[in-house]
């Protein structure tokens, strides 16, 4: 890591984009892969993916793939899919179902907790109980499973004691799961997220999406309906809630969460072609209280809850110019395809969104990419959150390159964490 990285990172300037090298350097993209995907709450899936024993998904991020197994007990546990004789990859499949996991190499076969059963002609002495699969720390909320790859990954219990109260009414933890739909995005992650946390661009890319959505506008522009919306909230079984603990405001490091209600406009009810609702009503809400909900859990999810449904963006990297963006729409269980909802007009809106996101962040790493590039000025009023997110990102890269982290590769380890249990 040379000096020159350092100088990079401490000649940021806040209120300023980032420099070219951080989305192409790919030095840079394994430094931050190791020390800050690999140690943050990453949101896999939702657990109706895996509602019975044996029934699997696999998560892939950076070059690592996770295997997401329910066992006997009903817990879920997050597997290394790297065998533990000579490495190979175990499962392949994206998902599935088994009884065990068994290495079709040479045969070694391991438990759904992942303990090593059966390994044939090893050599004497050889001790079974310390060659099962590594583990992960995985934990719950509201049907939503995370994981971390770090030793000593922080506690999830702050981020489920705060957020469980606002979540709930939605019935996340029920929710239907009406489609999951990948975006693959030709650039590098930070330039997905950076998108993500702004509505700078939402005037010129998103029409569809900034009629109704006071987030196209400055807060300040939104104040009064704001608190129309928070006063309507309790009357239709949602909450009062605003918390901001993401990025620098985090409890700890890769533990990012917000809640964070804004109004509808123009009379909207949710977020649709025509502002009408397009499913049923989520989990115990009774009515429509005129806004919505954005919630940011761990650095790389994102969810927008409606009354009637609820879209929750996975960003997930692959390698430092390929970024998934994994979108889930969650419907209340009960609700029915083609009676209670039509799958193309409920996924219309940010259907459409998503591609022109897509469009712009892609042609935003071509620019970036530029010898010429320079790093412009943000908008106060409207990249604060993006600008968050950049201090948060700089002051880790400092810490990293500034050689203030102890260890080396983060290492899976036996423990476990659920809703509940953290
Ligand atoms: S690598 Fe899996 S059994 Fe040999
Ligand atoms: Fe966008």
């Amino acid at each position: 890591m040379g000096e020159s990285l350092q100088k990079l990172f401490e000649g940021y300037r806040e209120g300023y984009a980032l420099p070219g090298a951080v989305y192409k350097d790919p030095e840079i993209y394994e430094l931050e892969v190791e020390h800050i995907l690999l140690k943050s709450w990453l949101y896999v899936g939702h657990q109706s993916l895996v509602p019975e024993r044996g029934d699997y998904f696999l998560f892939e991020i950076a070059g690592e793939s996770v295997i997401l197994i329910r066992d006997a007990q009903g817990g879920i546990n997050a597997l290394l899919n790297v065998c533990r004789h000579r490495g190979s990859r175990i499962c392949d499949v994206p998902e599935g179902h088994e009884s065990r996991l068994t290495c079709r190499y040479h045969g070694w076969t391991y438990g759904l907790d992942g303990s090593l059963k059966a390994a044939a002609r090893t050599p004497e002495g050889f001790d079974r109980s310390k060659w099962g699969l590594k583990r992960l720390h995985v934990a719950v909320l509201e049907g939503m499973i995370f994981v971390n790859f770090a030793e000593n990954a922080p506690d999830f219990s702050a981020l489920a004691r705060e957020m469980g109260p606002p979540l709930r009414p939605y019935g996340l933890d029920k929710a239907k799961v009406a489609l999951r739909r990948n975006y693959p995005i030709a650039s590098n992650w930070k330039l997905t997220v950076e998108n993500y946390c702004e509505c700078y661009h939402c005037q010129p890319a998103h029409p569809e999406y900034s009629v109704g959505h006071g987030r196209a506008i400055p807060d300040a522009e939104c104040t009064a309906m704001r608190s129309d919306v928070m006063a309507k909230a309790e009357g239709v079984g949602l909450t009062q809630h605003t918390i901001r603990h993401s990025w620098l405001g985090a409890p700890a490091f890769g533990l990012d969460y917000s809640f964070d209600r804004y109004p509808l406009l123009r009379g909207q009810l949710t977020g649709s072609r025509d502002g009408k609702p397009v499913a049923p009503l989520l989990g115990t809400i009774t009515g429509y209280d005129g806004g919505t909900t954005d919630f940011h859990l761990g650095p790389m999810t994102f969810g927008l809850a409606y009354c009637d449904h609820v879209v929750l963006y996975r960003f997930t990297p692959r390698g430092h110019h390929l970024t998934d963006c994994e979108i889930t729409w969650l419907v209340n269980e009960k609700a029915v395809e083609g009676k209670d909802y039509d799958l193309a007009n409920l996924t219309w809106l940010w259907d459409v969104t998503t591609i022109a996101d897509k469009a712009i962040i892609e042609r935003n790493q071509a620019g970036v990419d530029s010898r010429y590039y320079e790093p412009g000025p943000l908008s106060p009023s409207m990249e604060p959150f993006t600008q968050q997110f950049l201090n948060w990102y700089v002051a880790a890269m400092r810490r990293i390159t500034g050689g203030g982290l102890p260890g080396r590769r983060p290492v899976a380890t036996i423990r476990k964490t659920a809703e509940g249990r953290t």
